[in-house]
């Protein structure tokens, strides 16, 4: 286990890594005693990282937008010094907030649909806390990286997944591949940042998409469905193939 938090200055080692936002959201999550270590990194995605941590022993999953981005670093030194553009910064933070809350909200409502997904604790700011899959500190593997044993069954209730999705919690993944599905002793969505609701203008797109992701992903490894015949049976209509 890495560091343990007995008080705000054994963040501050990690400056380096947080930035004053993070620290700040974490000084907070400790003190409300949601935290309370922190070890290592599971993930560098795009935009966000994932640590393992502990709350009183049990794993958790710490999911952290990174505020500073590389995009964001070349565009504020133009514009960081100019008063006129002290919104845009502003802006920026808001939306990661906005983005971390919508994972969070996103997430507890799969879970109410009764889908495996992580747990979602708590957030703040740019923070998800969430609960830990994996076992001991190690976080279940992605699906790609599985030898799935019974290919056709996991297929089956991903695409199940995929349906209550849609139909119970109202909501599209938007971003459903092996890499967004973690396997342990059954499959689990997890990154829902972009999920969609239903009414999104783009909702029916994006389950496509998720849909031809799962079935490239499992026409190698079992009897996959065609994209049009899953794609009408999730959502009752009766499209034609494009
Ligand atoms: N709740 C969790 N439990 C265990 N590992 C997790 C959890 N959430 C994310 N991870 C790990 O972090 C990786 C990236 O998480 P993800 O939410 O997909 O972020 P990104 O937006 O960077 O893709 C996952 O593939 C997984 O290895
Ligand atoms: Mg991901």
């Amino acid at each position: 286990m890495g560091v343990r938090i007995k008080d705000a200055d054994q963040l501050k080692v990690r400056e380096d890594v947080f930035d004053e936002v993070t620290l700040l959201a974490l000084y907070k999550l400790v003190h409300k005693k949601w935290l309370s270590a922190i070890g290592g990194s599971i993930s560098t995605g795009k935009e966000a990282n994932v640590f393992y941590g502990e709350r009183d022993g049990g794993g958790i999953a710490i999911k952290i937008y990174r505020i500073r981005t590389a995009n964001f670093t070349t565009m504020s030194s133009y514009i960081t010094g100019d008063r006129r553009f002290s919104h845009v910064k502003k802006a920026k933070k808001e939306l990661i907030f906005a983005w971390t809350k919508k994972e969070f909200s996103n997430l507890a409502r799969a879970r109410e649909a009764g889908l495996a997904v992580p747990e979602p604790l708590v957030w703040d700011r740019n923070i998800l806390i969430m609960s830990f899959l994996g076992e001991g500190e190690v976080p279940y593997p992605q699906l790609r990286n599985v030898e799935i044993e019974d290919p056709g069954e996991v297929y089956a209730s991903i695409i199940r997944d995929i349906d209550t999705l849609y139909n119970k919690a109202e909501l599209v993944h938007a971003d459903l591949s092996e890499f967004n599905i973690l396997y342990g002793d059954q499959p689990y969505l997890i990154d829902m940042g972009q999920s969609v609701t239903r009414d999104h203008p783009r909702a029916l797109s994006f389950l496509m998409r998720d849909i031809r992701n799962i079935n490239r992903f499992f026409r190698s490894r079992c009897n996959a469905r065609s994209d049009i015949d899953v794609f009408n049976e999730v959502t009752g209509l009766d499209a034609a193939e494009p």
